[in-house]
């Protein structure tokens, strides 16, 4: 089934019109595996009439999709759940290959992504809109009645992260088509595989040609093009920081749903069940070596039990498995390039130069970084405030619960944290004070499960995602106000 989407030399082709091309120019990327730098495949780094030969085609399929009746949208997008769970085992060895993450979490990404995808068609068979009598407002009468429908926006540009280049690439595509739109796929260069087998998933389950397409290329050369393009009417962006305040200065009168980076607090109060805290912590901070935006990121404990905490995160650490996700099952990977692990090392340097005390790891082979615990992290070191998206996490010791907050509202992100207590009171007063999207209680941060809503504030994101959140994110009302001559 896969045949059609790369050529006999590795070489990725793009989805555009429902055909499987390759690019007219000699620009190939290649992509090299985080784990031993061989080369997983090559993809076209596309030129700018490309993108616009794509994006004119999403915007012509758009038309006739919106027409489509929403139960036979649902019925492809079955099909193609159903086609990526039976393609689970190629599709995890190249999610293994192309982004390094270990083979449990990458089979679980595309059966959480089947679920994410069969959910949306049960979702949108569901949404009704509705009718508003006029006289409820003060001065009208009975005849005016307004009847809202939902309508889609035209064409969405789906840019994905590397690090769930299915799940979070799917996360766009299904409520977008679901409701109507097309879509323009762009993900991660070190991810595009993944999101090529995706399209073609979608393309095998009946999705009609042109309704969803894919551009490759590096975002740092084609990525200014692609956003400012006149005809994209939806940015749908999961990334970093940088490139999401990026991409909401240079357009305009474009509506953005972005989610960004993190800096996910665990508050532990003194009554917290610390090894309840402790496990949470290690599976929230560590797994896929914490490239993930919802990762536990900083610790934020009272001072009382905090020897406690530490011993016991210390010793759940010990149990993390480092090494190749290729050929064990590991929780610690090589993270994807060595920019990112010497990112890393920086941040871990300058916390070991200003006094943190280094409780595990520190250490370094390639592109694994070991997974590191500092305790008595001061407020002057860079892993304070800094995402690393790496295994390495801060515990900065606190008086109280309201000092705990104050440092938690200091940083620039805002998108999840977590608080352990046993006092109800206690978790009210704080999680009504955080300034995040979501606060998890005795729970570690995650985004799932996919139907709640997931959301950053501050530097971490606009607008909401989550199953009927995005739907309705990508879709706008339409009134049509009926007068009744009588
Ligand atoms: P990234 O470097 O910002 O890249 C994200 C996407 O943006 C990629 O497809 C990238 O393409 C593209 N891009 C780069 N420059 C662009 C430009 N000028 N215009 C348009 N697109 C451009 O992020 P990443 O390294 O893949 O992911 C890590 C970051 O994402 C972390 O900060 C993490 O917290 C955040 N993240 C957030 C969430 C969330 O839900 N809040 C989820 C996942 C990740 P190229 O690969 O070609 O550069
Ligand atoms: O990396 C960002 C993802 O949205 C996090 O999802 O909490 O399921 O790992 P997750």
């Amino acid at each position: 089934m896969f045949n059609c989407i790369k050529s006999e030399n590795n070489v990725f082709k793009n989805l555009i019109n429902g055909q499987w091309l390759s690019s007219k120019e000699d620009n190939f990327i290649e992509i090299n595996s985080p784990i031993d730098n061989s080369i997983v495949g090559k993809i076209p780094a596309m030129t700018k009439e490309e993108v616009d030969f794509v994006i004119s085609t999403a915007k012509r399929a758009q038309k006739d999709w919106s027409k489509v009746p929403i139960n036979e949208r649902a019925e492809i997008l079955y099909k193609a759940a159903d086609i990526l769970v039976k393609n689970i085992d190629e599709l995890a060895e190249i999610m293994v290959r192309e982004i390094g993450k270990d083979r449990k979490s990458s089979r679980s990404e595309i059966t959480r992504t089947a679920d994410f995808i069969r959910f949306t068609a049960d979702t949108a068979k569901n949404l009704s809109g509705e009718s508003i009598p006029g006289d409820t407002f003060p001065g009208y009468k009975r005849n005016k009645i307004s009847v809202v429908s939902r309508e889609p926006l035209g064409v969405v540009l789906a840019i994905s992260p590397f690090n769930y280049p299915i799940n979070l690439a799917a996360s766009k595509i299904a409520p977008a088509i679901i409701v109507g739109n097309s879509v323009v796929l762009k993900p991660a260069t070190q991810g595009s595989l993944c999101g090529l087998y995706l399209a073609k998933v979608f393309q095998e389950a009946g999705v009609p040609n042109g309704v969803l397409n894919t551009i490759t290329g590096k975002g740092s050369e084609i990525g200014d093009y692609v956003v400012t393009h006149k005809d994209i009417n939806f940015i749908n962006f999961t990334g970093s920081t940088e490139v999401g305040t990026r991409i909401s200065k240079i357009t305009s009168m474009v509506p953005l749903l972005m989610e960004l980076g993190g800096k996910d607090a665990a508050i532990v109060l003194e009554d917290a069940d610390l090894e309840l805290a402790a496990t949470n912590i290690v599976a929230g901070g560590y797994s896929y070596s914490s490239q993930r935006c919802t990762a536990v990121k900083r610790i934020l404990v009272i001072d009382k039990v905090a020897d406690e905490l530490v011993a016991k995160v210390k010793e759940k650490i010990s149990k993390l498995k480092v090494g190749n996700p290729l050929v064990d099952d590991v929780d610690i990977v090589p993270l994807i390039n060595k920019k990112a692990a010497d990112y890393v090392s920086e941040l871990i340097e300058d916390a070991k130069n200003k006094g943190a005390d280094l409780v595990a790891g520190g250490n370094r082979d390639g592109n694994i970084i070991f997974p590191t615990l500092f305790d008595n992290v001061t407020t002057d070191m860079r892993i304070a405030w800094e995402e690393p998206f790496g295994p390495v996490l801060p515990i900065i010791r606190v008086k109280n619960k309201d000092e705990a907050i104050e440092i938690a509202n200091k940083s620039e992100y805002g998108l999840q944290s977590a608080v352990f207590t046993k006092n109800i009171d206690d978790a009210f007063y704080i999680a009504d004070r955080l300034e995040v999207g979501t606060v998890q209680v005795n729970g570690k941060t995650e985004r799932g499960p996919d139907h709640f809503p997931f959301l950053g504030v501050k530097a971490s994101g606009i607008g909401t995602q989550g199953i009927r959140y995005s739907i309705e994110s990508m879709s706008r009302p339409k009134a049509t106000v009926i007068n009744l001559l009588k």
